[in-house]
């Protein structure tokens, strides 16, 4: 990694606590991970706290990510998958894809000690909008470019990995109208989890039907969520 920040569409590649990159983004005032750590905090969020509880009784596993952003979250959902022989299907759905050029900057498979799939990750940026992917035997992949608000999924997910930015950043996709979108997208039994842990987000999604557990965050954060759909 650079010294300096690299300055590429208005945005900002930095290094996080754990030593891994992360962007900074100027157009939202926030940065795609914890400054503590990007891997640390999507191994604690997204797969300690969502995917292995789920693998526990699914061996196929069916994933939303609400913010594909840098890869990280599929990336590390897939070399889980690898290693635990699970299968997964995941859909990425990201608004504002990254540059190449950024991606070819974001050495998570060498950090992850997993050079053998740094082709794969680049993959998970390049390939073709709305296109199913086997990316390997374990992951098949869609690459979504559109909106959150455009998503109308009916019980299609086991588990919603829910990262969009912070509240305070766009507080219109922590609203009852993509809660609830996310409520419909997942089956009964079906899993949201988030780093967020903020009292009018919990309530939102108590009020459509989740039932809340408040988990211990990651580092430099003392709670985070996750939301259980009920049967209904
Ligand atoms: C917190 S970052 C996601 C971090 C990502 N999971 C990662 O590992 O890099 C939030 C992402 O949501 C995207 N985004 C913001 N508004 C959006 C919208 N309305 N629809 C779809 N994507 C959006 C941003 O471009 C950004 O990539």
């Amino acid at each position: 990694m650079q010294a300096n920040p690299i300055t590429m569409d208005n945005l900002q590649l930095f290094e996080t606590g754990d030593g891994s990159p992360s962007i900074f983004s100027n157009k939202f005032g926030v940065s795609y991970h914890s400054k503590y750590g990007a891997i640390q905090e999507t191994q604690h969020v997204f797969i300690d706290a969502g995917l292995r509880p789920k693998a526990l009784t699914l061996h196929h596993i069916d994933i939303l990510d609400m913010g594909f952003g840098t890869g990280l979250n599929a990336f590390m959902t897939l070399l889980e998958a690898d290693r635990r022989n699970l299968s997964i299907h995941y859909v990425g759905v990201e608004a504002y894809p990254l540059s190449m050029e950024i991606v070819a900057d974001l050495n998570y498979a060498e950090l992850l000690k997993a050079p053998q799939f740094a082709a794969t990750f680049v993959n998970l940026h390049d390939c073709e909008s709305d296109v199913s992917n086997k990316l390997n035997p374990n992951f098949s992949y869609i690459r979504k470019q559109t909106h959150f608000e455009e998503l109308d999924y009916d019980q299609a997910f086991d588990l919603v990995y829910f990262d969009a930015f912070c509240p305070t950043s766009q507080p219109e996709l922590w609203e009852e109208d993509l809660l609830g979108s996310m409520y419909r997208a997942l089956r009964p039994g079906g899993i949201l989890v988030t780093y967020c842990a903020k009292g009018v987000v919990k309530r939102t999604l108590k009020s459509l039907g989740f039932t809340i557990e408040a988990i211990k965050g990651p580092p430099g954060k003392r709670e985070m969520t996750r939301a259980i759909r009920g049967v209904n």
